[in-house]
């Protein structure tokens, strides 16, 4: 039995009732859709549209069939065509002939986006949540890391030291981005649809206000076309979450380096890599892999969205039902990679020596090298040059530029001093750059109490 069988006769081709059921993806909006019912029905007794007593018996009902749901005495069916018709049908069974008041004066339409637009605000601030407990993993293990001097990359070649904790706190920032547009894209989401009904508002006296105010959304939707048509929420979502997976994903891909033998900057714990089934000796970062293969399908939902609807009239189109399927994966999958990135971070061992090793070959203090000219008076385009030179020179007979002695110093400049190797000891050139948003150990500590201060 269909909810719309009046003037249809109700029987669907076989394959074309498989096709319009939604409920196996909408089943897990089924505690909104009654939360959402329940606050519609309140209104209705409230406004007399139906009886007090009526709407008593009728949210009775409906709380008892979320016991019994929770209880696992009553399960979803699933030959059902969708959320909406399995909790009307539910409660039919449950209270008799006044539960079918309950659908006077709104629309599957009007209920639907209510439904999701309550589930995306419990897992938004869910997702918030998560992205504050890997922002903690990041700033915690950077504060272990101030000191721990590595090469700073531009096109993957080694530029200038920089700190572990520098580069971590790079990925803490991002994290704080994200928060905010999780939070705006909840803020946005938090109008009321209900009341639009199919497209058109109703001529029954309702009481939106009421409504939205019950279920703690700031205001109402003011055009009721719009209401039932908009999907903007879920284009926004799936757009903050394409830009947080884009971030763990290159996160990852540093993982997989850092890890890799060519660098062994860090160890990934042996919770996280999986071995190979023929080589005895692969550890391999399966975990930080499939972070980074599966941003590609949060992307691609984001892509689903989009396309989904930028050719739709207004008003509600079947074709929106599509927008749970991809919307609840991105939502499971980000929160599932967000949980073990932070699990990943938490464990990792580092290996400083091989960082700083890395600093030594790379000639990252080749800046500062021309920057100990410039303090004494020379051009920077000339400094420029003569470091270049002396790394050239370095380079030639493969030793680092602190292990040149003095002699081939001033050889390019009389103003090279004993005090050149202080001034580009890397612990120097780290220690030094303590510009806002730099390095400096001082500087990334006080980086991290910023973002602990965000977070907490
Ligand atoms: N299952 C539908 C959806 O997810 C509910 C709305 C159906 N409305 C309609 N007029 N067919 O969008």
């Amino acid at each position: 039995m269909k909810l719309w069988s009046g003037m249809l006769d109700g029987s669907l081709d076989k394959d074309a009732e498989i096709f319009n059921s939604s409920i196996k993806i909408d089943k897990r909006l089924v505690f909104d859709d009654i939360t959402g019912s329940i606050a519609h029905v309140k209104m209705l007794g409230k406004q007399g549209i139906i009886g007090e007593d009526e709407a008593d018996k009728i949210i009775k009902g409906l709380n008892k069939i979320e016991e019994k749901l929770k209880a696992k005495t009553l399960e979803i069916d699933m030959a059902c065509e969708d959320i909406h018709t399995f909790v009307e049908g539910a409660l039919i069974s449950e209270i008799g002939e006044v539960g079918k008041k309950m659908h006077t004066a709104r629309s599957r339409n009007d209920q639907v986006t209510t439904d999701l637009k309550l589930y995306i605000k419990k897992e938004g601030l869910e997702i918030i949540n998560y992205l504050k407990i890997y922002s903690k993993s990041l700033t915690n293990l950077a504060k272990n890391h101030t000191e721990t001097i590595m090469p700073g990359y531009t096109h993957l070649q080694a530029a200038q030291p920089v700190s572990f904790a520098h580069h971590l706190m790079a990925y803490a920032f991002m994290n704080l981005r994200d928060i905010s547009r999780m939070e705006a894209c909840i803020k946005r989401l938090n109008e009321l649809p209900l009341g639009a009904c199919a497209l058109a508002g109703t001529t029954y006296d309702i009481d939106r206000d009421f409504v939205a105010n019950d279920l703690g959304f700031e205001r109402v939707m003011g055009n009721s076309m719009d209401a039932v048509s908009d999907r903007d929420y879920v284009m926004d979502l799936a757009s903050v979450l394409s830009i947080i997976a884009a971030h763990l994903s290159r996160l990852s891909e540093e993982l997989i380096i850092w890890s890799s033998p060519a660098y062994k900057f860090i160890e990934i714990d042996d919770k996280f890599i999986t071995g190979s089934s023929i080589m005895p000796q692969k550890k391999n970062p399966d975990m930080a892999e499939l972070i980074r293969g599966k941003s590609a399908r949060i992307i691609g939902n984001m892509n689903q969205a989009f396309v989904m609807m930028k050719a739709l009239p207004l008003s509600y189109a079947k074709d929106m039902q599509e927008d749970k399927e991809f919307i609840f994966d991105s939502i499971d999958t980000i929160k599932i990679s967000l949980k073990i990135m932070a699990g990943q971070i938490k464990s990792l061992s580092v290996n400083k020596e091989k960082m700083l090793e890395a600093c030594k070959v790379g000639f990252l203090n080749a800046t500062d090298l021309a920057d100990y000219l410039v303090k004494k008076q020379v051009a920077f385009r000339d400094a420029h040059h003569i470091a270049a030179r002396l790394v050239k020179y370095a380079i030639e007979r493969n030793i680092a530029l602190e292990d040149l002695d003095l002699e081939t110093y001033k050889k390019e400049s009389d103003l090279f001093q004993e005090d050149v190797y202080e001034a580009i000891d890397l612990k120097t050139c780290l220690k030094n750059r303590k510009s806002q948003g730099g390095p400096a150990p001082e500087e990334v500590l006080r980086q991290i109490a910023y973002v602990e201060g965000k977070i907490s």
